[in-house]
């Protein structure tokens, strides 16, 4: 008999953990970025079985998931940007198909529209969007093939709605994002199927973290454009998404959960944001 999917774990610490998300299997794309290391955290701790996908290669990728505690996971090298090898991990993970994605991976590209090239607006569109919309068909007609009442849940920004100057082709890619959400949960509904998307603020991790830390002047124009006053905890986006991937979020669908310190309340001055 073919060997099924989870008899490749071979480590099965988690089936002691009791957690919200004990028993679930979770796709996470982007998995191994700075939101995404404290959500395959997070998860694991809750229970779940993850599916790590990331661009580094295999051993970098498996090595990260060691040095990060996170036992419960399967590290899979997959550029979301090719069709083929998304096909190609639905195919290999059949026998055990999470019934649940993050769709976490994307990327910016900053500079007013009127200088950025055609490439970086391609690339984010490309990665943001498009990647996100194959990633879903795909899921969704192995998911109704199998009868299984799947949940995807988006990841976009707050800037999703508020136009924050500089990145309006990501500010772009992620109000397209609310579009697919809100339209993958109106078609498949029927099935049982759920989508739900996660808004978060500006978080302390890459770019953002290194400005606030290094920066008077942009932790200054940051703090004011966050009624709270300070960034986002990864950690913060990691529970909203595991609220979103668990039990208690059943009869959401369509959702856009916000959480954002207040930033998007009220207009920004220009000068927050220059
Ligand atoms: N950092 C923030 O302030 C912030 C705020 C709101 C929303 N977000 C969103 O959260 C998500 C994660 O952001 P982050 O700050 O952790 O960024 P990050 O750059 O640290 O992580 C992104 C991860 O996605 C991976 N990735 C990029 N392109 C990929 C592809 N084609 N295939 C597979 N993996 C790919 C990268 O390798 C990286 O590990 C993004 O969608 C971002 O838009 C971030």
């Amino acid at each position: 008999m073919a060997k099924r999917f989870f008899d490749l774990f071979d480590n099965d610490e988690g089936d002691e953990v009791t957690g919200t998300l004990n028993g679930k299997r979770v796709i996470v794309t982007g998995a191994l970025g700075g939101i995404g290391i404290e959500v395959i955290k997070k998860l694991n701790e809750l229970g779940a079985r993850i599916y790590a996908l990331d661009l580094l290669p295999a051993k970098q990728g498996e090595s990260i998931l060691l040095e990060n505690n996170v036992k419960n996971a399967r590290y899979f090298e997959i550029d979301i940007k090719k069709e083929d090898q998304i096909q190609q991990f639905i195919a290999k993970v059949d026998a055990d198909l999470p019934e649940s994605c993050v769709a976490l991976a994307g990327i910016v590209r900053s500079g007013n529209l009127v200088e950025q090239n055609s490439d970086d607006i391609r690339a984010v569109i490309e990665t943001n969007l498009t990647s996100q919309i194959l990633l879903t068909q795909h899921l969704l007609k192995a998911w109704i093939q199998q009868s299984i009442q799947g949940n995807i849940v988006y990841v976009s920004s707050w800037v999703d709605s508020v136009p924050w100057p500089g990145i309006t082709s990501y500010t772009s890619s992620k109000a397209g994002l609310v579009a697919l959400c809100r339209g993958v949960a109106r078609e498949n509904a029927k099935y049982g199927i759920r989508a739900n998307l996660i808004a978060p603020g500006i978080v302390d991790v890459g770019m953002a973290a290194k400005q606030w830390r290094d920066e008077p002047d942009y932790k200054k124009r940051a703090s004011r454009a966050i009624p709270l006053g300070r960034l986002q905890k990864p950690e913060e986006v990691a529970s909203g998404i595991a609220f979103l991937l668990s039990d208690a979020a059943l009869y959401m669908t369509g959702s856009r959960l916000l959480m954002d310190g207040g930033a998007s309340l009220y207009p920004l001055d220009p000068e927050d944001v220059e």
